[in-house]
């Protein structure tokens, strides 16, 4: 008797401290900015359609919640614990009421050469000649595309440690309803032809995958200034008009916002920019509208003056288009000699 009503005190205690994670908060937390609330996509792919949730096991879930896909926009979530994971995962399968697939872990047998030639012939389009996936992520909602989902890289070591062969054959057999990816079945591929192309994406694996720049991870440029924040901002303003900017104006941070006499004059922001290169971005991903025209803040505190802007590559790193990397790898450059000019 004793001994069962020590159990359920113990029961009780260890129940309040290890409360069942709230798989639904956690969603909102680390997922929804991507993935929208109710899973629709975003910068993320889809996660709430049923021909998605049908075509995969809770083990590529978990795997690729906690390896993310290196060097494309879903990070990694190592830090989350299993049942946090696993209350993230039910709370994605809650959006609909597919059973959970188990996929035979077999590895499938193909044909990798004939494989490739099917790939270039029928995936490559969409995902890549080497399986690196679409221009951009996600769903597109800023401007026409070619799809209104963006094929996912299938070389990503992310995505090949949490797919299995049966999860991709799958995939391939059945397709995804309500995206642009396709039955092959349906579209007159064999089942021995999905086979060897199972083979040649799982030959990815053996390809080593070249992250983007790993400098850009800082996504605020700083430099101190040894002058005045007056005359930081003069420096700033030359700097600036050096490289070809137009400055547009200058104002304080908050201004529009607070009233003029609530405005923080030591909070000094300048609008610049090159219109050409304006252009020639917004032409590249319209998505960039988000950090043009550009800015730099010059910041006083405690008699120390800083400026500071964003990092325009690891913005870009959000939309994972080669083409606006090389621009905004540019933008960064011009950055870092203008904040180096102003301050020495
Ligand atoms: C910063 C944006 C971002 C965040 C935050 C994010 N994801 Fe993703 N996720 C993506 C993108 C983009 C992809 C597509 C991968 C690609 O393009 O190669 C993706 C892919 C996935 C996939 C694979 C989908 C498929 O078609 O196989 C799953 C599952 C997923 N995310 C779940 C999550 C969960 C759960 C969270 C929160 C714990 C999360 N993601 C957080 C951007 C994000
Ligand atoms: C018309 C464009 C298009 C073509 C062609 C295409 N795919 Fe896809 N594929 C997509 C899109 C878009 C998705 C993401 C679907 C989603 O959001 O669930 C996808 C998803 C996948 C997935 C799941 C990846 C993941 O992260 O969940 C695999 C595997 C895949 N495709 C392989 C292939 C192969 C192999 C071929 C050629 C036989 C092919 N695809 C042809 C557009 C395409």
């Amino acid at each position: 008797m004793f001994r069962v009503v020590t159990f359920v005190v113990v029961m009780v205690l260890s129940g309040a401290v290890t409360a069942a994670p709230d798989g639904k908060a956690l969603f909102n937390k680390h997922c929804s900015v991507c993935h929208g609330s109710e899973g629709k996509g975003g910068v993320g792919v889809p996660l709430s359609l049923p021909s998605f949730i049908n075509s995969v096991s809770d083990e590529y879930l978990k795997k690729t919640i906690r390896v993310g896909r290196p060097g494309r926009i879903m990070p990694a979530f190592p830090k989350l614990s299993d049942a946090q994971v696993g209350a993230i995962v039910g709370h994605v399968r809650s959006w609909t009421d597919v059973p959970v697939v188990r996929f035979d872990p077999t590895p499938v047998k193909g044909d990798e050469k004939q494989g490739k030639e099917l790939f270039l012939k029928h995936c490559a389009q969409c995902h890549g000649e080497d399986g690196k996936g679409g221009k951009g992520t996600g769903v597109s909602f800023s401007r026409k595309r070619d799809l209104p989902i963006i094929a996912p890289a299938l070389n990503n070591p992310g995505f090949l440690a949490s797919a299995s062969d049966m999860m991709i054959k799958n995939t391939l057999l059945n397709g995804r309803e309500g995206t642009p990816m396709n039955s092959f079945l349906a579209a007159g591929l064999k089942e021995k032809e999905i086979n060897d192309v199972v083979a040649y994406v799982r030959s990815f694996e053996k390809v080593e995958v070249v992250p983007v720049d790993d400098k850009s991870n800082d996504s605020i440029l700083v430099e101190y200034s040894g002058y005045t924040l007056e005359e930081t901002v003069e420096n700033l303003t030359l700097a600036i008009e050096n490289k070809n900017f137009k400055i547009i104006r200058t104002d304080y941070f908050g201004y529009g916002f607070a009233g003029e006499a609530e405005v923080n004059k030591k909070q000094v922001v300048l609008h610049f920019c090159n219109f050409d290169f304006l252009y020639q971005a917004l032409s590249i991903d319209p998505r960039v509208g988000m950090f043009l025209p550009c800015r730099v803040n010059v910041v006083e505190r405690d008699g120390e003056v800083k400026i500071m802007t964003i990092n325009p590559m690891s913005l870009s790193k959000l939309f994972n288009n080669d083409a606006l990397n090389e621009a905004c790898k540019e933008m960064t450059d011009l950055y870092k000699e203008i904040l180096e000019d102003a301050s020495l």
